[in-house]
């Protein structure tokens, strides 16, 4: 799907997806501009599971891969 991990492939960006999308890294790990937080869904159980083990991990933390 068009996740920000691939969108951001398509648009030449080098962002890092070891797992390729299958939630189970944290490599894709994110920060979204305050002003888009609140549009989008919320991270769900699993996504916050691995969000709690990223590095630098922030109030606007996300996985770029669950971002559609
Ligand atoms: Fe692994 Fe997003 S690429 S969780």
């Amino acid at each position: 799907g068009d996740n920000v991990l691939y969108l951001a492939h398509r648009h030449g960006i080098d962002m890092e997806g070891a797992c390729e999308a299958s939630l189970a890294c944290t490599t894709c790990h994110v920060y979204v501009e305050s002003s888009h937080l609140d549009l989008l869904p919320e991270a769900d159980d699993k996504e916050n599971d691995l969000l709690d083990m990223a590095p630098f991990l922030k109030e606007n933390s996300r996985l770029g891969c669950q971002i559609i």
